[in-house]
């Protein structure tokens, strides 16, 4: 059985006249215990889907469609009934770090308040509570540590305290939004390490996000890709890096989307000095109706009929769902 269930996810944001669809029929399922990447440009939609299942977004959003988390309906929910849901069941791991802590609050006391929110716990318990929550997280010293600011910490130290606050209830899935954006590729690398020893000990299922497909497909089984609001491939990370080894750039990839994200990614063999290849253009209006395919005006491999009609996203080959009238690498089958 599914942890959870997405089904036609949509989340439109009214701003006076205009309307932004900012998430636009998004169905997936994650399974217990599973890594799941959720992949994409700034401003796919990344973010705001996954904040809707957990109702943490703004009264100008409105959501419609299904997330059943176990047997529980969570769209439609008030905040109140939500409340037992966050946290417990699904708890998130904040874009930014440095916003989502108070730099005049006592590290070890933010963890404990966050204990305390959901468990009745005495001050002095929660405060032990997150001293282990610390040590679990890998922090040297968390006694110490427990009684520093924020600004006395590392970026890689920081963002480990978040991730201990969002474990306090113990979540069956922990989303991690760009947890390691902000840091450099070697602390990066130690906080997806952790991410994974933890979702091992404590058996969780995470969804990473991140518009790195690289990071993606190096640390989560299942890789979804999103562009303007919807999901436009779906594949296991083996199944897109295929042939990566042989010196070709993504192997099974179909979306052209897919392929121009991943040959953005930095890559080791090229010399310091090469330009990155980027993405020429850029995303479209989403408070505009586009008719078509919404990457054809970026797409090398657009013709008239993606300008015609919006691909529908199917499973075209086992395990693999993609949406776009002409895949590319449509001659490899295995
Ligand atoms: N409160 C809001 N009101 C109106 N539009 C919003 C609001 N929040 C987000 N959006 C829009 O929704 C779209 C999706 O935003 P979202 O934050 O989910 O993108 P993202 O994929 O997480 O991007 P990033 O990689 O930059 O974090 C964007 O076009 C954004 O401008
Ligand atoms: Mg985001």
């Amino acid at each position: 059985m599914s942890l959870l269930e997405v089904t036609d996810l949509r989340v439109r944001f009214r701003a006076g006249r205009r309307e932004v669809r900012a998430v636009d029929g998004v169905s997936y399922r994650i399974d217990a215990g599973e890594t799941v990447a959720l992949v994409g440009e700034s401003g796919s939609g990344k973010t705001v889907s996954c904040r809707a299942l957990i109702g943490l977004l703004p009264p100008t959003a409105i959501v419609t469609g299904s997330a059943r988390f176990r047997d529980a309906e969570l769209i439609g929910l008030s905040d109140e009934q939500l409340r037992p849901h966050r946290g417990a069941d699904i708890a998130m791991v904040f874009q930014d770090p440095a916003r989502s802590l108070n730099p005049t609050m006592k590290i070890g006391l933010q963890v404990a308040e966050a204990i305390r929110a959901h468990e009745p716990f005495t001050r002095r318990e929660a405060a032990d509570r997150a001293v282990e929550l610390l040590r679990e997280v890998r922090i040297p010293l968390p006694e110490r540590r427990a009684a520093e600011y924020p600004h006395q910490l590392s970026g890689g130290m920081r963002q480990r305290v978040m991730i201990a606050m969002a474990l306090a209830c113990r979540p069956q899935l922990l989303i991690a939004d760009e947890a390691t954006t902000a840091l450099d590729v070697t602390t990066q690398a130690q906080i997806m390490e952790l991410l994974l020893e933890l979702q091992q000990e404590l058996g969780m299922a995470l969804l990473l996000i991140t518009h790195d497909l690289g990071l993606a497909a190096t640390y989560a089984g299942e890789v979804i890709v999103m562009y303007a609001g919807r999901i436009v491939e779906q594949a296991t990370a083996g199944r897109l890096l295929a042939g990566e080894r042989a010196g070709e750039v993504g192997g099974h990839v179909r979306m052209p989307y897919t392929k121009a994200l991943l040959e953005a990614v930095p890559r080791l063999e090229l010399p310091a000095h090469a330009p990155l290849p980027v993405i020429g253009g850029r995303p479209p209006d989403l408070s505009e109706r586009h008719q078509g395919c919404s990457f054809a005006p970026r797409c090398q491999s657009a013709r008239d009929d993606c300008r015609q009609a919006a691909p529908p996203l199917a499973e075209h080959e086992s395990g693999h769902r993609w949406a776009c009238w002409h895949p590319v690498n449509e001659s490899r089958h295995d």
